[in-house]
């Protein structure tokens, strides 16, 4: 087994040659949406290329019917069908965390910066997220009612019990290690200075 150097949201992952990127992601336990588990239908695996694009497959034909061009200049690929095809190194950065910190800036601006000057990012984000849905429509329905059938597009859970068991893996990781989405509590009264 030939192993590949890759980082997802600044962790480095454990990864073989050949596997896609959503695989790499539900097995280590990183931050990453999938809800249509991989068929290549709600975007949600959708990851920005930092570095090493190059080690990847050339974008697939649901790619280029789901995503904008836009999307896929600024590097971004859908994880469910970006596959290793180099041992790296690649960075990638998920959309669910892009969007986890973009939300997070805005809720517990950094020093120097505020939620007001922060929320232009995430707004941009959800713009550009929205619009290539309904950009694509209905050219993207269209295909992958043909490439997998009309029942399979309104179910495409492939296999229920990993899915819930990977959902909640991943949502316990992302609770356990950052509660940051809450506002940051405000300075207890003996923590001020005198
Ligand atoms: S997991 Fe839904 S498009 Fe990739």
């Amino acid at each position: 087994m030939v192993t590949a150097k890759i980082e997802i949201n600044d962790e480095s992952v454990e990864a073989q040659l050949g596997e896609r990127l959503l695989a790499v992601a539900r097995r280590n336990t990183s931050h990453i949406g999938f809800f249509c588990d991989g068929n290549g239908l709600c975007t949600m695996c959708e990851c920005k290329i930092l570095s090493g694009a190059d080690q990847l497959n050339e974008p697939t034909d649901i790619e280029q019917v789901w995503l904008t061009d836009a999307r896929m200049a600024d590097g971004y690929r859908l994880g469910c069908q970006a596959a290793l095809r180099g041992v790296g190194p690649i960075q990638v950065l998920t959309r669910a965390e892009e969007m986890r910190r973009q939300l997070d800036a805005v809720l517990n601006p950094p020093a120097g910066t505020t939620a007001i000057s922060n929320v232009r990012p995430l707004l941009s984000t959800i713009a550009a997220v929205n619009w290539q849905h309904i950009g694509r429509w209905p050219a993207n329905l269209i295909h992958a009612i043909k490439r997998l059938g009309f029942v399979a597009v309104l179910l495409p859970t492939t296999d229920d019990k990993l899915m819930a068991a990977d959902t909640i893996r991943i949502t316990r990781r992302l609770l356990a290690k950052n509660d940051s989405c809450l506002p940051a509590a405000p300075a207890k009264k003996t923590d001020l200075p005198d």
